[in-house]
């Protein structure tokens, strides 16, 4: 049983993953008990107008006692032996436990994940435990505080097949008033002490997203934070720690699935551990909570793995196969946009044009981009109206799309369903549709402005347009894109809920698409990489991972991008060189190979490549689809050197086969290391490659590769797939 009591412990729990406990217990401090002790069944605040009385039985805390290697279960009562504590003065924090869920009161001084302001003002937080609701895999830990009615509901799940803890909380207002919630955190985690704390992590902007970043932790509060209403390009909602280099050490992993405004803070505390505390919103909102109305917050993920940030990833791709994505079984299949083709010019006849060149290379799937609905000619209007321009596709889309199937592949379509430009139909009817505050400006980017998910009718409206669309033409994909920040994100009826219904809305209205439309498979995309986490990834099948498609700059986007998500969900194109946002030329090969590196497509003028370019192309989509399994669905090795700088490579295994991805961008560098050593194979197995030549795993491991590619001299962007099947 994987949530289990720790045996001669009361009120202690074990979530016991196939690796790792992670052990709490819920604890009543004796010094906050209220004196003389009065009865102790008091009623929360009822509406009578009662003044509210403090509980006397003493403050709850949940506190966390261990997070590591999974014990034998007779010794996780060892792990609950109390730290000795500080000298006491009026600055010790005696309630500065490692807290799952430290609140806005009491005696703490630390972050608070839960900050909830009641009637008259008042701030500081008491819980008190009521019970534990009991699932084999679920555990429910109920708090309440007593005198303001606000239940607070700790909700723990584990899985039995990977190593993830999946933690939220509801929080229900019971009493007569309404209760204003300024943090609602899914939780806290506590990193143990340790020597040192190095954190990894991402960062970056629009066309750079996922841009690793390490560095040791500093003391005091560190905040990862996106306020665009997105997930954003610049930070995405993870952080590893832990002192650990790819292939060795222990790393702790907090993430949190949510593709709206979210905050994580760690804490590098004088205790010597480090606490993470991860949630939606970010600061400065706050929520109303109704008399009787619920909230809970979106799943915080935390994994314990050893075996540094390799191991890591592959724990978290698997568990992303095995319980986030909602088709991971399927391969991804090769994909054609139009978007770097065409821009705006979408019209029937270039995009058969393109879709002819593309199915002569092998393409399955063909996206038709922004530009063929409404009068969108450009950006500046368009948006919200959902029809086929009827001068660009004067038969419709259904003589585009019969087109695109009779050459053997399926039709997909570009949508921005949360945008409006204020030159459109849809916004000329419904001005109060999109987020404004009265009084305020309403500030465009990109010309658009952001409809208010939030909204039922906003929300009825997008799907019924959507539900249209894909029914009418049976589409097989949906482009979901989201291209600018929310501003003056007002919303009369629910303030700042907007920040988390909007997102709700989003994913309400994917899953009911889905629910409608089981072949719909959807692309989760905002200007590139800005909506790219395990919310959304629960129901979206791959991701446009950034704008920027030049393939050197795209090596790193994709390494940080494989920190957390898995290659299938990957989504990658091969474009036109020089790149038309970078300028930068990169041979074919090149570029093929490191968008074969993920779900592969193709973004390019088809109609301007040469004979030759295209029969390129068609070799390479064929050598993509004979080792698509391994690549979508295997385990993953980051090999050597910093992709996009110096040689590097990246391994996927899947049973017997295993396929190597290697690049050199530079000539010349006589530093660079002259064998490739490949990871996680049988040592004593033999693997032959596509040549004939066995090697033992042993070899391949230890002693390495000698690749064409890594030679320390010769042209600008060498590339290889190796190809071996263990015999
Ligand atoms: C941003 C996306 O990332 C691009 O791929 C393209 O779909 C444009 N939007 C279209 O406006």
């Amino acid at each position: 049983m994987p949530l289990i009591p720790v045996p001669g412990r009361d009120h202690t729990w074990a979530a016991l993953t196939p690796a790792t406990a992670y052990v709490f217990s819920v604890e009543t401090d004796p010094a906050t008990a209220v004196e003389p002790a009065i009865e102790t069944d008091v009623e929360p605040d009822d509406g009578t107008g009662a003044e509210p009385r403090a509980w006397t039985g003493g403050e709850t805390r949940v506190v966390q006692h261990y997070w590591g290697p999974r014990p034998p279960v007779a010794a996780l009562g060892q792990l609950t032996d109390p730290l000795p504590g500080g000298i006491p003065t009026g600055f010790l924090d005696p309630a500065d436990a490692a807290e799952l869920l430290p609140v806005d009161g009491g005696r703490r001084w630390g972050v608070p994940s839960l900050q909830a302001v009641y009637p008259g003002g008042v701030r500081s937080v008491e819980l008190h435990f009521e019970e534990a609701v009991h699932g084999e895999n679920e555990l429910d830990l109920v708090l309440r505080d007593h005198a303001y009615g606000l239940r607070v509901s700790l909700r723990f799940r584990v899985f039995d097949d990977c190593d993830v803890i999946e933690r939220w909380v509801t929080l229900t207002n019971e009493s007569a008033e309404p209760v204003r919630l300024r943090r609602a955190d899914s939780g806290s985690w506590v990193i143990p002490e340790q020597a040192g704390f190095r954190y990894t992590g991402v960062a970056g902007g629009w066309g750079s997203e996922t841009h690793l970043h390490h560095g040791e932790l500093p003391p005091g509060e560190t905040t990862f934070t996106s306020r665009t209403g997105t997930t954003s390009h610049k930070a995405n909602p993870w952080i590893m720690i832990g002192d650990a280099t790819e292939t060795s050490g222990r790393v702790w992993s907090v993430a949190l699935a949510w593709s709206g405004s979210w905050r994580l803070t760690t804490q590098r505390r004088p205790e010597g551990d480090v606490a993470v505390s991860a949630g939606f919103g970010h600061e400065g909102l706050s929520w109303p909570l109704a008399p009787g109305a619920t909230l809970s917050t979106p799943p915080a993920l935390g994994l314990h793995t050893d075996g540094g940030h390799g191991a890591a990833s592959r724990a978290w791709h698997e568990h992303a196969r095995r319980h986030v994505l909602p088709t991971p079984d399927e391969e991804r299949p090769v994909l054609y946009n139009s978007w770097e083709a065409t821009w705006f010019d979408v019209t029937e006849q270039g995009q058969l044009d393109l879709a002819r060149r593309a199915a002569g290379l092998g393409v399955e799937l063909f996206v038709v981009d922004d530009g063929w609905f409404g009068r969108r000619t450009d950006d500046t209007r368009g948006l919200g109206d959902w029809w086929p321009n009827p001068d660009r596709f004067p038969r419709g889309l259904g003589a585009l799309f019969a087109g695109v199937r009779e050459l053997g592949m399926l039709p997909g379509l570009w949508v921005e369903p949360e945008m409006v430009n204020p030159d459109s139909d849809l916004y000329r009817e419904h001005p109060d549709w999109v987020l404004h505050y009265p009084g305020r400006r309403r500030d465009t980017m990109r010309n658009q402005l952001v409809l208010n998910f939030a909204r039922d009718d906003v929300r009825a409206w997008a799907l019924g347009r959507l539900d249209g669309l894909v029914g009418e033409h049976d589409l097989a994909y949906l482009k979901w894109d989201m291209n600018r920040s929310f501003s003056q994100a007002g919303w009369a009826e629910g303030g700042d809920l907007l920040w988390i219904e909007h997102t709700r809305g989003v994913y309400a209205i994917m899953d009911e698409l889905r629910r409608r439309h089981p072949r719909l498979r959807i692309e989760s995309c905002s200007g590139g990489g800005g909506r790219i986490d395990f919310g959304v990834l629960r129901r979206t099948d791959q991701v446009w991972t950034s704008d920027n498609t030049d393939a050197r700059d795209r090596q790193p986007i994709q390494q940080g991008f494989s920190y957390l998500y898995p290659a299938s969900a990957m989504s990658c194109w091969v474009t036109d060189s020089p790149n038309p946002i970078t300028g930068r030329a990169v041979p074919l090969r090149y570029r093929f190979h490191v968008a074969m590196a993920g779900t592969l497509g193709i973004g390019g003028d088809l109609t301007r490549w040469s004979d030759e370019e295209l029969e390129e192309a068609r070799r390479l989509v064929a050598d993509y689809k004979a080792v698509r399994p391994v690549i979508q669905h295997g385990v993953l090795h980051r090999l050597d050197g910093t992709p996009g700088s110096t040689a590097s490579a990246v391994q996927y295994t899947l049973g017997d086969r295993v396929v190597v991805l290697a690049y050199n961008p530079y000539t010349l560098d006589p530093r660079q290391p002259r064998r490739l050593r490949l990871a996680g194979l049988d040592p004593d197995a033999v693997y032959r490659d596509a040549q004939g030549v066995d090697r033992h795993g042993a070899t391949l491991m230890h002693h390495g590769l000698i690749l064409p590619t890594w030679r320390y001299a010769g042209a600008d962007y060498r590339s290889e797939m190796v190809v071996l099947r263990r015999t």
